[in-house]
């Protein structure tokens, strides 16, 4: 396993999500809704689209305290994914966002993987 340092907390605010890039090169999308800060593949599994480009949106699997974790929706062809599992959950997309385990350290955002390249689901 390694840690891969993606960009500080400061830089996803609360209800916000930004593009990072592991190593320089593949590109991880970071999300802050809820409280929660994630991390998943920044490509749709659709087409070629980055996911910055999406925007948040409600509903998706209840957190432990029973409210929605909320979803993900590609802006070219509007599927939406379920920021707790990473599922798709309308077409045209089928196969679900590759999530990275997020760890906070000193105000920074790390993904803990496993070594080599990032595992993306195309
Ligand atoms: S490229 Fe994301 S839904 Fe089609």
């Amino acid at each position: 396993m390694r840690r891969v340092d993606l960009l500080g907390v400061d830089e996803v605010p609360e209800g916000t999500l930004t593009m990072a890039y592991a190593d320089g090169v593949d590109q991880v999308v970071v999300v802050h809704a809820n409280g929660v800060i994630r991390a998943f593949q920044g490509i749709c599994t659709h087409e070629y689209f980055e996911l910055d480009k999406g925007f948040l949106t409600g509903g998706g699997s209840p957190l432990p305290d029973g409210s929605p974790a909320g979803t993900l929706t590609c802006a070219l062809h509007l599927s939406r994914f379920d920021l707790a599992t990473g599922e798709a959950l309308d077409p045209p997309a089928e196969l679900p966002l590759a999530t990275y385990p997020v760890v906070i350290e000193d105000g920074r955002v790390l993904i803990e993987v496993p070594d080599g390249p990032l595992l993306v689901n195309e």
